[in-house]
Order: structure tokens, then sequence, then C-alpha cells
């Protein structure tokens, strides 16, 4: 059997990383962690921490339901296997984006359609999902990707003329604002991750948000109920093939002592991601990010920034080699972020036309490719993230960061 290199996640993928700009891990942790912890303990698991933490996360939120996962990528599981859908059903998804996103849907034999993003960024728009939308098309799913939002009204509209549930995937943007709403809350559910390097950090953990009660009832039943019903003289009757994919009682009170502590690290982080971004913008061939005016906090917990190809006689492999070297840790690029060309048993699958591809349920040939969405290709192609970008960050390590961007681009200029 060959010997894989298996992907790391967690505070192990960040294990070699070293340099002198702060590292996310060892993660500052909420003064009530162990108090939390205890009280799991001391009340022989009766305790229920896991309803506390999600009472505290939705009037955080100003939502009425909250249902605590185990992840992101569990939350979108079993609510898009929550919603009113049939295999074959298309899901409108942003090509730059993790594999957690699509990860549930696939689960499920959706069918997942990308639209590109607007050029130059990240994001797709209503106006870019527009001509996506099929008779096939039941949600949308849009992903705030390195804090930055999607332009959500716009999104939401759509989606309402047309009866699609809009979806948001909020793993890159906890506590970030739009139009002085909180991101999650701008659609008609959301997803949030609690893994040890996102925003709110603990040991892994997430949870999906919504004001429709019958959704909410719903995702409890399909993804932490097993769809099993109780049936008076009989027992459970399982009337859904469902999930048992809930929050941990520990991961609940890890969780809830993170959530004490967020506001004041976010608003830390939106000043320093801020600093950062004007710095870099004054780097001839450097692009930081855009910060959409609709954006009040910008809450992000990967930053980066593209290089002008026709600046520097390097790619940006090479210059996010460069900045990596000489200390900007965790510098890489972000390619494999691309959808619809990181997923080879996709590519085949819709090529071989194996279900839900076949026809039917599908209602089309699809094809999965970097062609379909040069928007994000391109961006992709020139764009260098760092994973380590966190709210131990002072201005005088944003300084650092533009220091070591500027000496590359020197180095490399045409
Ligand atoms: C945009 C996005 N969606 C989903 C996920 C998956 O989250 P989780 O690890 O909590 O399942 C991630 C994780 O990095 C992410 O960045």
């Amino acid at each position: 059997m060959s010997i894989r290199n298996r992907a790391k996640y967690g505070a192990e993928a960040f294990g070699e990383f070293a340099g002198n700009l702060p590292q996310p891990f060892p993660r500052t942790m909420g003064a009530n962690c162990l108090t939390y912890l205890k009280e799991v303990v001391a009340s022989g698991l009766q305790c229920d921490m896991v309803g506390r933490f999600e009472a505290a996360f939705a009037k955080e939120m100003g939502v009425k339901h909250c249902i605590g996962t185990p992840g992101c990528t569990a939350a979108l599981n079993i609510l898009t296997a929550a919603l009113d859908m049939q295999p074959g059903d298309e899901i409108i998804v942003s090509p730059i984006t993790d594999y957690g996103t699509v990860m549930g849907l696939l689960k499920e034999n959706f069918i997942p359609v990308f639209p590109d993003t607007e050029p130059g960024t990240p994001l797709i728009s209503a106006r870019t999902i527009a001509p996506h939308i099929s008779t096939r098309t039941r949600a949308i799913l849009a992903v705030h990707i390195t804090g930055s939002i999607c332009d959500m009204d716009p999104i939401r509209a759509l989606g309402k003329k047309r009866g699609l549930t809009v979806i948001e995937d909020v793993c890159q943007a906890a506590f970030g604002t739009y139009k002085g709403r909180l991101a999650g809350t701008l659609g008609d559910v959301a997803a949030f991750s609690f893994d040890s390097e996102k925003t709110l950090g603990s040991d892994v953990g997430g949870c999906a948000i919504t004001n429709d009660d019958a959704l909410a009832e719903q995702i409890r039943f399909i993804g932490q109920s097993r769809g099993g019903q109780m049936v008076k003289g009989l027992g459970r009757v399982h009337a859904a093939n469902g999930y048992a994919l809930r929050m941990t009682q520990s991961t609940a009170a890890i969780t809830l002592a993170q959530l004490e502590i967020i506001r004041p690290a976010v608003a830390h982080i939106d000043r320093m991601i801020r600093l950062i971004t004007d710095k870099l913008a004054d780097i001839p061939g450097i692009i930081p990010l855009s910060i959409p005016d609709y954006m009040e906090v910008y809450s992000c917990w990967m930053a980066g920034f593209r290089i002008d190809p026709h600046a520097f006689q390097c790619d940006a492999e090479s210059f996010a080699r460069q900045v990596a070297d000489a200390g900007l840790t965790g510098a890489g690029l972000g390619k494999y972020y691309l959808m619809p060309a990181a997923l080879p048993f996709l590519t085949d699958k819709a090529e071989k036309r194996i279900f839900p591809f076949s026809k039917p349920p599908a209602s089309y040939t699809y094809h999965y490719g970097a062609d379909t969405c040069p928007n994000a290709h391109n961006f992709l192609t020139h764009f260098i993230r760092w994973t380590t970008f966190c709210e131990k960050y002072q201005p005088e390590h944003c300084d650092r960061v533009a220091q070591i961007v500027a000496a590359v681009a020197d180095q490399n200029r045409v």
C-alpha cells in the first residue's frame, strides 16, 4: 500500500511554523474554559452545555435558532439534507472555497453548480449567479472567503424571487458585518466553524443558525436525531436516513468560553487587517483584497494579497515561497480552493455520468474545470494567502509583513 501524504488540520498543520510573526497556536483561551469543562464532568454529563452554548450563540447573532454540530462541514451537510431536495437537484456554490463547503451536499447527491466570481474578487454575486439558475436549482450557497463578505442583499432578493434557499458559509468571516448586520444573518440559514484555527477557535465544532422554525426543527430531526421518531408502543421509527452530528458537551464548554472573548478579538483583527491592507496597497504591484464599502467589521483568520503578474519576473508560487522564507510563515498559494478544478473525483463522475450525474436524476450534462470560472481561476493564480494571521498581531507585526512583501517585490521587479 502506498503511503499518502495525508492533509493535516488544526494545530498539527501549524506544527512546523516558526518565525517572528505571531502564530495562532497556542490559542488564547477564554477565562471560563476550565470552569465550564469542570461543570460538564461534575454534572456526570447531565448539564446541558450544548444548549447553553446554542442559546448564547443565537443571542449573540440575534437569531432564533442555533444548532451545534461537530463542524461547519457537518452543519452544511445536515442543513442541506434538511432542505426539500432530491438527488440531482442543484445548489449554486461559490467556486472559491474549502472542500468542507461542498462535501456534505455531495454526500447527499446534490449537484454543485459553480458560477464565476466578480472580476478581481473571490466573491460570487447576484449577477454571476443568475445565469446558472435552472429548473433544478434549489439553493444558493454563498461563501464569505478570507473575511470578504458577498454582497448579500441582491443575492437574497434573487433567492426570494426564484424560490431558492440562501445559505451562507461564514467559516472565514465570523462576526464580520455587512450594512450593520452580522454575516450569517444575511440569508435563510448559515453555517459556522469553530475549528481550532478559526476566529472563534475551539477544539473542533460548528453550528447552523436560522430564524426559520421549521427548518431548525428539520435540521435537528435529520441531522441529530438520525431521522428517528418516537412511536407509542413501538419505540423509534426512522422516518428519514438521518445523522447523529451533534456538538459534544466538552466542545460546547470550550466554545462558550471562547464566545465570551470574541468581540474584542474581532475588533482587534479588524484594525490589524485594515492596517496591513493599507500598507500592502502602498507597494507597487501588490494588490490587497479590496474591502467593500458595505463591510464595517472585517473579520478573517486567513489574510492574502494578489501580485500583478506584469510587475514581477517571478510567478506567484515563487513569490509565495520567497515571502515564506523571509518570515511570512504559512504563505502559499490558494489554488486548491478552486473547487471546480480541485475535485478530480467530481470531474470524473460528471464526465462518466455516474450517479447523480446520470440522466435522470441529473437534467443535463455537467462539466467541471478551471475553464468554467475564469475570473476565479485568474484570481487564485496570482493570490498568495497566509493562514497564520491572527488576533495576536500588533501594528509592528503589520509593518513587518509589509517590509517582507516589499523586499521580495523589490527583488523581483521587471
Ligand atoms: C469556507 C470554509 N467552509 C467550510 C470549512 C469546513 O469547516 P470545518 O472544518 O469546521 O468542517 C472551512 C474550513 O476551513 C472553510 O474555510
